[in-house]
């Protein structure tokens, strides 16, 4: 096997499709998750927000100005924060024709209509809770969401479901609503630090510049949330060499744009 440890919930080495397959289709939309599943990978990674009038959607920005034409709709809503529209007015966008015409019409997702598509095309999901600072108790409508769609039960939750989020906050939150859940913490914290964090969560997840491979093993050493050795998946690793880079250091997963090209650097699914 290759270098890493065990992936995400016990399976081997793993690549997460960034926003779905996003340097090919759309960042998180159903077409960008669907290509994912075409190019044959199972993890996918994505972001929720909250719209003005409480429905959970699935974008990065929290203005909807670089991947929508809401310019375009509704000219005098700068800085077009996705806090400050309604669902409705979200499901008018164009999230697909900035990307390329082949695109045109694609739509921000409700996160339930994302997490049916996954379900759908038996997907794995990382899940990332963006920005929670703009929106409180989202930890908490988030999970009552999963549990509604059938995604906290055994077959989901330590299988096919991580929770992750740049805020240990948020984290912390989820683990306390639902210790089964397996999540990750979005950053790099200093070696010293890290046992702090394994006491509610079980992955550290870097950006590719800041790790060395005595940081990984460092993580490696620890014992998380779950009682099993913490594991790190970097993020955003779109290239070969690079990928093999951070597949010399130890690192369990590949957080990727292209999982097509990591897979072939890396030999990893
Ligand atoms: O999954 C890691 C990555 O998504 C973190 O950065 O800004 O793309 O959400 P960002
Ligand atoms: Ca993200």
């Amino acid at each position: 096997r290759p270098a890493g440890g065990n992936g995400p919930l016990g399976s081997a080495p793993v690549v997460y499709a960034h926003r779905g397959a996003s340097a090919y289709a759309p960042e998180n939309t159903l077409e960008s998750i669907d290509l994912a599943m075409r190019l044959g990978f199972a993890w996918v990674e994505n972001d929720v927000q909250r719209t003005k009038d409480g429905e959970l959607v699935v974008v990065h920005d929290d203005s909807l100005a670089r991947t929508t034409n809401v310019e375009q709709l509704f000219p005098d809503r700068k800085p077009w924060r996705v806090k400050d529209f309604t669902a409705a007015e979200i499901a008018r966008l164009d999230a697909g024709s900035w990307f390329s015409e082949e695109y045109a019409g694609a739509r921000v997702p409700t996160l339930k209509d994302y997490m049916n598509r996954v379900q759908r095309n038996r997907q794995r999901l990382l899940l990332e809770i963006k920005k929670p600072e703009l929106y409180p108790g989202i930890e908490r409508q988030t999970l009552d969401m999963l549990e509604r769609l059938g995604w906290l039960d055994e077959a989901h939750v330590g299988r096919r479901l991580v929770v992750q989020s740049f805020s240990a906050d948020s984290i912390r939150i989820v683990h306390s609503l639902r210790p089964d859940i397996v999540t990750a913490f979005l950053g790099t914290p200093k070696a010293a630090d890290l046992p702090r964090y394994a006491a509610f969560t079980d992955r550290i997840n870097p950006w590719h510049t800041t790790i060395s491979a005595d940081w990984v093993a460092a993580v490696h050493r620890l014992r998380g949330a779950h009682g099993k050795a913490m594991e790190v998946d970097t993020w955003i690793v779109d290239d070969a060499a690079t990928a093999r880079k951070v597949q010399g250091m130890g690192v369990d997963g590949i957080i990727t744009n292209a999982p097509d090209v990591v897979r072939d650097a890396v030999g990893w699914f």
